[in-house]
């Protein structure tokens, strides 16, 4: 009689240590979500990211953006509207290439952010009007980053290393 009650006391002690014990890798585990949720998140905005041609999964990204949201304009092989230096009859600017041929590399990596995300306005005169859409709100910045990273891997390196000479200078890194 003694001998089975204090089976049952200690099987129920057992039951009680298997809650806590279950209940505690729940909170724990509960824990370490929200921490890495909320730290990869912060640490995320505190690194915004920069223009990384060697990236592959960044530059892979930058190729669908730019098929999807630059190519309509900029063309698909990065050539440009057709006699994209002459302006057009409505006083605006064609596409430009955003191949070698164009001029998006003598621009370093701030000034080609800010254009995406902004727009050409940021850096023309009041009232400058031009096609080239603003995407803030269409494009998050670790996607401008990426469609950065994939329009500089398609240079020449001489013009990759021409530009990463130019962001030295402009001190942008
Ligand atoms: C509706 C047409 C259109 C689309 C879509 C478009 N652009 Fe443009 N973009 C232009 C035009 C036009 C210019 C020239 C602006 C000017 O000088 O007025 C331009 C200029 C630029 C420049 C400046 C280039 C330089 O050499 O000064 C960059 C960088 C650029 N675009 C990037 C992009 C990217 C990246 C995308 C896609 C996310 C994109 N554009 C989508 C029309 C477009």
């Amino acid at each position: 009689m003694k001998g089975s009650q204090a089976k049952k006391r200690a099987t129920s002690t057992r039951v009680w240590v298997w809650v806590w014990v279950s209940a505690s890798v729940i909170v724990v585990a509960a824990v370490v979500a929200a921490v890495v949720a909320l730290g990869g998140w912060g640490f995320d905005a505190a690194k915004p990211g920069r223009i990384d041609p060697d990236d592959a999964t960044l530059v892979a990204l930058g190729r669908q953006v730019y098929d999807g949201q630059c190519a309509s304009c900029h063309g698909a092989k990065l050539e440009g509207q057709p006699d994209w230096r002459s302006r057009r009859p409505n006083g605006r600017m064609p596409a430009p290439p955003h191949d070698a041929s164009g001029h998006t590399w003598h621009h370093p990596g701030d000034v080609l952010f800010g254009i995406v995300k902004e727009g050409v306005q940021k850096y023309a005169p009041p009232g400058y009007q031009s096609d080239m859409p603003a995407y803030a709100g269409v494009l998050g910045d670790r996607e401008i980053f990426a469609v950065l990273s994939y329009i500089k891997s398609t240079w020449p390196a001489e013009v990759r290393r021409r530009h990463d000479e130019l962001e030295r200078l402009a001190g942008s890194r």
